[in-house]
């Protein structure tokens, strides 16, 4: 079994890449069934998503015309909630009349997509979906944040890798590491 140490944390590799691999393609294939004959535009939320992000439109079914832009907004630090959400790259793409599909790397207490929701529906989208590579169900605060495709639910254990960071670091591993009690 994989372990990483980082800032005296032990963490236990948890999804392996080929089963991430999985996770990927049933979240693309559910999307491109959905998606038949529409235009998404995935909204990436920098920096965690970028990963599962660059996995997930290359697994979608090429008959699916997409587009792609970032958004950053941080809303953590360390292993704790501020419970403030902070825009740092502001959406670059007009949304209005758009389908969009929010990409994250883990949705949790459901904040940050509640309030980028709220924010694109500001901006005109027509709709709005949540593609997210973990879930925390257990977690989740914001009724409306709830993801429509999810690669994996878990518990609310700190996880790291696949562009989920600690402090900043980490997010080039390419498995899933859950911390050790
Ligand atoms: C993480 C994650 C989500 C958010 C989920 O972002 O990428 O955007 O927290 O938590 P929530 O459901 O409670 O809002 P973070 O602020 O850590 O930034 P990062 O993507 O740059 O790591």
């Amino acid at each position: 079994m994989k372990t990483i140490t980082e800032q005296d944390y032990t963490f236990q590799e948890w999804l392996t890449p080929e089963q991430i691999a999985k996770d990927v393609k049933q979240v693309a294939k559910r999307i491109s069934t959905d998606y038949v004959g529409k235009e998404p535009l995935f909204v990436v939320v920098l920096n965690g998503a970028f990963v599962f992000a660059s996995d997930l439109i290359r697994e979608l079914d090429p008959a699916i015309r997409c587009e792609l832009t970032f958004i950053r907004v941080s809303s953590y630090w360390g292993m704790s909630s501020t419970g403030q959400l902070e825009f740092i790259v502001p959406l670059q793409q007009v949304v209005d009349n758009r389908d969009v599909i929010i990409v994250e790397d883990v949705v949790d207490s459901g904040l940050t997509i509640h309030q980028l929701k709220a924010y694109l529906r500001a901006h005109g989208a027509s709709s709005t979906r949540v593609a997210t590579m973990l879930f925390k169900p257990n977690k989740l605060e914001y009724e409306d944040a709830k993801p429509d495709y999810v690669g994996r639910e878990i518990t609310d254990e700190f996880v790291i890798g696949y562009g989920l960071d600690f402090d900043g670091f980490c997010r080039n591993l390419s498995s899933v590491y859950k911390v050790k009690e």
